[in-house]
């Protein structure tokens, strides 16, 4: 039968208590489907780097190289400043495996009411996909002068040919397997000089290989505001790194909450393993208080099904995520329910055991 290895990173704060419910609902659909799991576990987080100065150990990411995916949580907490525990785990992780693409689906599903009035599920159902390895996300650049008057900071952004182009060619890919066939690219080319008209170029190079797509581009200020505006206007977007984790907060935000939103981190080439998370961050404010929502997880672990070829347990999963939205059944607090992220996580499972 089929066997996936998979390494799990829980990670920080609301991490560690929504992995628990990916891991029980994967058990459930791999047990439908006659397929076998084994996950093994790393510790590596905020509490790895108190007691190490490490977020992860030297041979870290060689250790992830051996399984099939990576199923993570969350990374960050109160402590250790955000740039230091990001780029000690999450950022080398998606760097390192080349997993310059990330996926994140956005959907209003049956059952959730969205903040922007008059939306129906159906009118918010779109990707945005976002460039995950370089751009403006970079450790490139310093201090000057540093303590004095004169004291100067710069911040390097890095957009290649080829790091441009096959991100925009997975975009371009998906908008041509969907039915509205439209791809939209946020830049902001009037004020960034070189980065933004690039990508423009770019873009505007591939659109020719590309007639069957409506193909726009807009400044990620007027961008936001037409999302927020007229959300079923969207099909597939594609941003940059800063752009598109920008988008993917706002999208599902429109949904409903923020909790649900899966993010697939893919090295589409399979030289490496990919990693699948949850949108959202290790919330310090609600950890420890067991109202974590665990759908995004949930659907990231569908994700990773996907991508590893089972399409069945991605199917088994997400219908029963719709049907415990739609049915409106033990949902958690920012859903406007009352139930617990274990309450939420048994609800999907035994609905998967029912399947
Ligand atoms: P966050 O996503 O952790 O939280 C933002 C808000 O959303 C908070 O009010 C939180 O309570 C709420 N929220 C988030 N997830 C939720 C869930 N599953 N259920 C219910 N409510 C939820 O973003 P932040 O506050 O900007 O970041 C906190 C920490 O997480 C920082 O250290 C940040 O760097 C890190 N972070 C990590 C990742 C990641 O590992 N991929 C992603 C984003 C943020
Ligand atoms: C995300 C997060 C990360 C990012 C942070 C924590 C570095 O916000 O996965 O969206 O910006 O990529
Ligand atoms: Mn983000």
């Amino acid at each position: 039968g089929t066997h996936f290895n998979i390494a799990v990173i829980p990670g920080d704060g609301i991490g560690k208590e929504v992995i628990p419910e990916g891991l029980k609902v994967l058990q459930a659909a791999a047990g439908k489907h006659g397929i076998s799991m084994e996950f093994t576990h790393f510790d590596w987080s905020c509490e790895t780097y108190h007691s190490t100065g490490k977020m992860m150990p030297d041979d870290g990411l060689e250790q992830l190289s051996k399984f099939d995916a990576i199923f993570l949580g969350a990374v960050g907490f109160p402590g250790v400043p955000d740039h230091i525990s990001l780029w000690g785990l999450l950022l080398p992780i998606r760097r390192a495996f080349n997993q310059y693409v990330n996926l994140r689906p956005v959907r209003l599903f049956e059952g959730l009411q969205s903040p922007l009035a008059n939306k129906q599920p159906g009118d918010i159902d779109f990707y945005v996909v976002r460039e995950n390895v370089e751009g403006e996300y970079s450790a490139i650049g310093g201090i000057q002068y540093e303590g004095t008057e004169d004291e100067v900071v710069s911040q390097q952004s890095i957009f290649t040919r080829k790091g441009t182009d096959r991100i925009l060619k997975y975009a371009f890919e998906l908008a041509r397997s969907r039915d509205k066939k439209h791809l939209s690219s946020a830049t902001k080319s009037n004020g960034l000089f070189h980065s933004m008209p690039y990508w423009d170029s770019r873009v505007a190079a591939m659109a020719k290989d590309y007639p069957d797509l409506k193909v726009d581009q807009f400044h990620i200020d007027i961008f936001t505001a037409n999302l927020v505006r007229m959300p079923e206007f969207y099909d597939v977007i594609v941003g940059s790194n800063l752009f598109g984790d920008i988008l993917s907060d706002l999208g599902p935000a429109c949904t409903g909450t923020i909790a649900i939103a899966p993010s697939a981190n893919i090295n589409p080439e399979k030289t490496f393993p990919s990693m699948f998370e949850p949108v959202h961050g290790s919330a310090p404010d609600i950890a420890g208080q067991n109202i974590a929502n665990p759908i995004g997880t949930i659907w990231a672990a569908a994700m990773m099904m996907q991508h590893l070829g089972s399409q069945a347990m991605h199917d088994t999963i997400m219908s029963a995520v719709e049907a415990a939205i739609r049915d409106r059944l033990s949902l958690t607090r920012d859903m406007g329910g009352t139930a617990s992220t274990q309450e939420l996580g048994q609800a999907v499972t035994d609905l998967i055991l029912a399947q």
